[in-house]
């Protein structure tokens, strides 16, 4: 295996017979390997510094019905929210003070934020903060609408394509939602000039080697700037709260996959890592991840926003969370940084 990891670091890219056998025949011994090359390339790019981003979950309505989300339209035990333009601004006031320069504002499908009302969120916050990165997280639109987002000063946008696998994305989600809809949004966030991340969740229900597969031959079509994955977890009030969680193993060996394959990546250890495991985010680092994003969100509205069970952080206050997570990265020999933490060519 070690041979088609080499070649994978030095192509940057496998076969789909290559990506099997890697995928099939990794154990203990292979990751470790895997780890320490993705890490390399990692110092290579970004050094031993860590991104944060400060993550704004503004409104947890939502007009979409997939089916492992917590906040999905017919989630009945979901107690609904939004957050007002100056509570958001205060989010970032309390981010900004605590070395934040991106934030993500990211939420449900949430009509209510029109064009007229997200741009001008959008506006205010740039006007108040020009150094900060706006990144946004609110799903599938028009590319209108995402051009009006764009020259409103929103610099990034995160849409994971969860599954790019055809049948896949059928069993995730409702009739009304499709594969082709979520990766014509990608193109054209891209072709806009947005910087773009998609993803996808490790061991979701009916989610198969090939599955994962054609998710890493997507990504590399896409040639993403941002790649969030993490383990599926189940919600309670979903369809698929009996199914079985993703590892913490084969997130980890994504992960270092994703590194060798785009050097560049901005690749979050995400709270989904952490929840699974209390050391799941810094062995994300290890494994090549380089962003972590904390939750800026106020405390009273954090539990709301439960997009699977146990999720961390729901009961801390974000200094508390930037002070646990700084601590948690020194032990590793890394360091959170203030800065916009942009891609690197
Ligand atoms: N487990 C893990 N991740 C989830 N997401 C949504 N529901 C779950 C879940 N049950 C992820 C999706 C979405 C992102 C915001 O959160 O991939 O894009
Ligand atoms: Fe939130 Fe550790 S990062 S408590």
């Amino acid at each position: 295996m070690k041979n088609l990891i080499d070649k994978l670091k030095k192509e940057k890219i496998l076969s789909r017979e290559e990506y099997k056998a890697l995928l099939e025949n990794r154990n203990d011994e292979t990751a470790e390997y895997l780890f320490a090359e993705a890490r390399e390339v990692r110092h290579g790019v970004y050094g031993h510094d860590i991104y944060m981003r400060g993550l704004i979950e503004f409104t947890n309505y939502c007009k979409n019905d997939c089916y492992y989300c917590g906040i999905r339209k017919s989630s009945a035990s979901s107690q609904r929210y939004r957050l007002t333009q100056e509570q958001l601004l205060d989010c970032c006031a309390s981010g900004y003070a605590l070395g934040f320069r991106t934030f993500v504002l990211q939420g449900g499908e949430d009509p209510y934020y029109t064009d007229e009302r997200m741009t001008d969120i959008i506006r205010a916050i740039k006007a108040q903060y020009a150094d900060c990165a706006v990144t946004l997280s609110i799903g599938e639109k028009s590319a209108e609408t995402y051009q009006a987002y764009f020259d409103a000063g929103a610099d990034r946008y995160l849409l994971r394509h969860e599954t790019a696998n055809n049948a896949h994305y059928k069993k995730l989600h409702p009739e009304a939602m499709s594969l082709a809809n979520r990766k014509e949004c990608l193109y054209n966030l891209k072709k806009i000039g947005f910087q773009v991340g998609c993803g996808f969740m490790v061991g979701s229900p009916h989610q198969t080697t090939d599955c994962i597969i054609d998710d890493l031959l997507f990504i590399k079509e896409l040639d993403p700037h941002m790649v969030g994955i993490g383990p599926f977890i189940p919600h309670h009030d979903t369809l698929f709260k009996a199914e079985a969680a993703g590892t913490m193993e084969l997130t980890l060996f994504l992960l270092g996959i994703i590194r060798l394959m785009l050097p560049s990546v901005l690749l979050p250890s995400t709270t989904a890592l952490g929840t699974i495991h209390p050391q799941g985010r810094e062995k994300g680092i290890l494994a090549g991840a380089n962003v972590v994003m904390p939750n800026l969100s106020p405390v009273g509205v954090r539990k709301k926003y439960m997009l699977y069970d146990n999720k961390i952080c729901t009961g801390d206050e974000a200094a508390e969370c930037v002070k646990c997570i700084q601590r948690r990265m020194e032990g590793i020999g890394y360091h959170t940084v203030v800065s916009r933490g942009d891609y690197k060519l």
